[in-house]
Formats: structure tokens, C-alpha cells, sequence
């Protein structure tokens, strides 16, 4: 194959190299085009087909449907490694040995101490604000409580703002729903394991001990895997675009948790239970919704259907799928939006609609079926997946840093009013 492209601009020819890819991915490199064609840029609104980096933390093949975090693949992670581990794997690139996943955790703990007065600010919110404005809000508040800046040049600064926000995250994960549900805040419990530890933060009653449930556990580690990274999506390019103005990394954070709330984006996963529950009370007539979501006339969506990537099955669906019949059959929970949920899927991948347009389910379709059976409150399930993404905006964040990538500044193609004179107030 040959190693440039050629574009021909006006009549005049230029050339741009091809770089590849550790998998063969082959990307158009134009960081010379303006220069050479003397202005011309690209346009891709939505970059769906720009590359903004090169990156050397996840692997997404999404014609053939892999997920590979560091070479490893999203299967054999959820079934055999846990969150810690995952997320070290994310951030430092190898799997860590015991003795460094001890340390992890270990270092993670001494940080879960978030300081008393942000309980001031969450208490000025209303309990009726979504959880994430509000752990948007607190994370870029932490800043406030831990000023000093991260000197990305020195491995131990960084390692020690990565420990840092690891350990306060889940403490303000906890307290944003324990605030809307008027339950005292706690702190955690150091004797547990990362995903233990939230568990309980977030249902310890106060009036009686928790019991760990294994069964919770192991579902939620697994969830939080499979949610742990995904490229250049959404929130992860607003945290590299943050932090490549050197924004600290809790504000880099907490755009990147704005960016996730929205329903085509992590989002979806509390549009997908609303949608099932709607059909639900509706009848459970699937049919009904699977035609809305084909008139384009109407702006019905079937959520947790679909993706900018995936254009086959989303392998973290097919795990997920399988995580909630084992996670409702265990818990004995039965849920008809469950049955509602493979009834749409059912349909929809039998639709002409669905499958001209590759059309499957994502992981959200499945996620938040587990979560409600978890006894999680629904306006919750969005900030469970920026739990889990955490370690993947701090990789990718990392990542930026280190390769001192430039400032993330578009281009654009104005369209607007071309020069013209300003007429005064009177003559408008
Ligand atoms: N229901 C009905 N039609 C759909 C859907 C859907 N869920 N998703 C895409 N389409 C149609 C769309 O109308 C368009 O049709 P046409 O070609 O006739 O105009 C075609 O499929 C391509 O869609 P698109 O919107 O151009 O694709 P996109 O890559 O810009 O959007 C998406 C991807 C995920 C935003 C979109 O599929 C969607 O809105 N899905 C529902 C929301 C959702 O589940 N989001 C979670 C994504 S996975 C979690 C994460 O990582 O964020």
C-alpha cells in the first residue's frame, strides 16, 4: 500500500503521509494542509471521520465489535480482573502485580477524605437537582480544597492527583445521593474493597449495619469495567480539550461529567429505563415504539440503541445482557421492562429500519435494568457510568499531558454576514 495520499486542490496536487496504526488503522495525516493549500481545511461536523490524537489506551473496532483495553480484551477483563486493577491498567498501562495493586489501593484510601466544608456546598443545592449538576459541580469544587497545581512533568505529583480524586470520587458519588434522599453523609470504610466501599457508602442506613451483598458486588465491579473507557467518545475528547488549555485535572473532570449527562451519551442509560417504564404503563405495546422511532417525523428515539461507532453488536451489550439475567435471577428480582427490553431488541434487530442502518444495542440498553434490580435510584445510574469511566478520563488525560499535546482548537467554515457597515441605533 502506498504511504501518502494525494488531494488535488484548484488544479494543484499535494501530498500528505499515511500513518498506521498498531492495528492496522490507517489515518490521512493533514497537519500540513492549511499550510500547503494555503487556507483549505476539513470540515467534519461530529469528527466523524477526524482522528483528534493518537492514542495508545483503547482499541474499538467497531465493525467487527472488539473492545480492547491496553491489548486486553473487554471479555476476559470483565470476567477476570477487577475495577482497581482495570483502572491501574488504564492509567499506568500494565497490569499491576500485588504489590503495586496493594499500594493502589492503599494510597487511593489515604485520599478518601474529602473535606467537611464541601458537605456547605452540596447542602445549597436543591434536593431536586440531578446528581450529575451536582457532581459536576463538586468536582470542580474539590479544586478549591486541593489548590495546588499538578506539575505533569513530575511522576510523583501526577501519581499523586490520580490517587487523589480515585479516592474522593466515590465519597462524592455517595453523598450526591444521599443528599437527594436526605440521608447523612458518610465517609467511607478503609477495611473495604474500592467497589464495597461505594456500595456502602451510598446504602449504609443509619440506624443499622450494612451487610456487604457479593452478589451487588460482583455486579457492579463488572459494570464498571465495562464502562471503565471507550476512546475518544463525547466526554473523554471535552476532558483531553479541557485539559489541553493545562486545566487541572478535577476541572478537566468535571467538564467531562457535563459532557456525559446528556442523553445520547451517557445519558441514555436513565432514557433507556424512563423509555421501557413509559412503554411499560403504556401496554408493553413494543410495536407501537419501534414505529415511532422509524417516523422521522417523530423525534422518538429507541435509547440504548444505536452508536457512532459500533456498527455491530456493542461488546459490552452482550456482556451486560447476560450480567442481568444472572444478576436479576440471583437477586430474584423479576422485572417485566426486562422482558419488555429483549422484546424491543427482538424486533429491532429483525427491522429492515434497524438493520440497513446497523443498528444495535448499546451498553446502555441493558445497564440500567441491572442497576434498578441493585436497588440504584434511576437519576443515579449516569453518575454510576462516570464512576466507572473515571480511570479512562484520567488515562486519556494523562495521556494528553505527557505527549504535551497542543491546545484543542477547531477550525471552522464561517458562513455568516460578509463586512458591512454599522448603522446607528436610530436608523435600525
Ligand atoms: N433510534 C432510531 N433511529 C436511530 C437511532 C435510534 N436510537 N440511532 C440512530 N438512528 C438513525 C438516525 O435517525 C439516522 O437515520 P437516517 O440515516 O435515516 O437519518 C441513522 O440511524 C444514523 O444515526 P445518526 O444519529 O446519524 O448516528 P450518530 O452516529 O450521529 O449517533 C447515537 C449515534 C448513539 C447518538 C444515536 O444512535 C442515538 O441517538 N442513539 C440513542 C441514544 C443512545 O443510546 N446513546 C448511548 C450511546 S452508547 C453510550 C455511550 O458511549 O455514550
Amino acid at each position: 500500500m502506498s504511504d501518502k495520499a494525494i488531494l488535488e486542490v484548484n488544479g494543484e496536487k499535494h501530498e500528505f503521509p499515511l500513518i498506521t496504526g498498531t492495528e492496522n488503522e490507517v489515518a490521512i495525516d493533514v497537519k500540513a494542509l492549511r499550510g500547503s493549500t494555503k487556507g483549505v481545511i476539513t470540515l467534519d461536523p461530529g469528527y466523524k471521520n477526524t482522528g483528534s490524537c493518537e492514542s495508545a489506551i483503547t482499541f474499538l473496532d467497531g465493525e467487527k465489535g472488539i473492545l480492547r483495553y491496553r491489548g486486553y480484551s473487554i471479555e476476559e477483563l470483565a470476567e477476570k480482573a477487577d475495577f482497581l486493577e482495570v483502572a491501574y491498567l488504564l492509567i499506568f498501562g500494565e497490569l499491576p502485580n500485588q504489590e503495586q495493586l496493594d499500594k493502589f489501593h492503599a494510597d487511593i484510601k489515604s485520599h478518601s477524605i474529602v473535606d467537611d466544608d464541601v458537605k456547605k456546598i452540596l447542602d445549597a443545592f436543591p434536593k431536586a437537582a440531578h446528581p450529575m449538576g451536582v457532581l459536576s459541580s463538586l468536582t470542580s469544587a474539590l479544586t478549591a480544597f486541593n489548590p495546588s497545581s499538578v506539575n505533569v512533568d513530575s511522576e510523583e505529583d501526577m501519581y499523586n492527583a490520580i490517587v487523589r480524586i480515585l479516592g474522593k470520587f466515590p465519597v462524592l458519588v455517595a453523598w450526591t445521593m444521599r443528599k437527594k434522599h436526605g440521608l447523612p453523609l458518610e465517609y467511607g470504610d478503609d477495611s473495604l474493597g474500592y467497589v464495597e466501599n461505594v456500595l456502602k457508602m451510598m446504602f449504609k442506613s443509619p440506624n443499622k449495619d450494612y451487610e456487604q451483598n457479593d452478589i451487588l458486588v460482583n455486579a457492579l465491579d463488572k459494570l464498571l469495567i465495562l464502562h471503565a473507557d471507550h476512546e475518544q467518545n463525547c466526554s473523554t475528547s471535552t476532558v483531553r480539550i479541557t485539559g489541553s488549555s493545562h486545566a487541572g485535572l478535577f476541572v478537566s473532570l468535571s467538564a467531562g461529567i457535563s459532557a456525559l449527562w446528556g442523553p445520547l451519551h451517557g445519558g441514555a442509560n436513565q432514557a433507556v429505563l424512563e423509555m421501557l417504564e413509559a412503554i411499560k404503563e403504556d401496554g408493553g405495546d413494543t410495536k407501537k415504539y419501534m414505529a415511532k422511532a422509524k417516523d422521522k417525523s417523530d423525534p422518538f428515539r429507541l435509547m440504548g440503541f444505536g452508536h457512532r461507532v459500533y456498527k455491530n453488536f456493542d461488546p459490552r451489550a452482550k456482556i451486560i445482557k447476560v450480567a442481568a439475567d444472572e444478576v436479576l435471577g440471583d437477586l430474584g428480582v423479576e422485572d417485566p421492562i426486562l422482558d419488555i427490553a429483549k422484546g424491543l431488541e427482538k424486533e429491532a434487530l429483525e427491522d429492515p429500519y434497524f438493520v440497513d442502518r446497523k443498528l444495535y444495542p448499546n451498553v446502555d440498553f441493558y445497564s440500567g435494568i441491572i442497576y434498578r434490580a441493585m436497588g440504584i435510584p434511576v437519576e443515579m445510574f449516569t453518575v454510576m457510568f462516570a464512576l466507572g469511566r473515571l480511570p479512562g478520563w484520567i488515562a486519556q488525560w494523562k495521556e494528553m499531558r505527557m505527549r504535551k499535546e497542543p491546545i484543542g482548537r477547531p477550525r471552522q467554515l464561517y458562513t455568516g454576514e460578509t463586512l458591512r457597515p454599522f448603522t446607528s441605533i436610530e436608523n435600525r
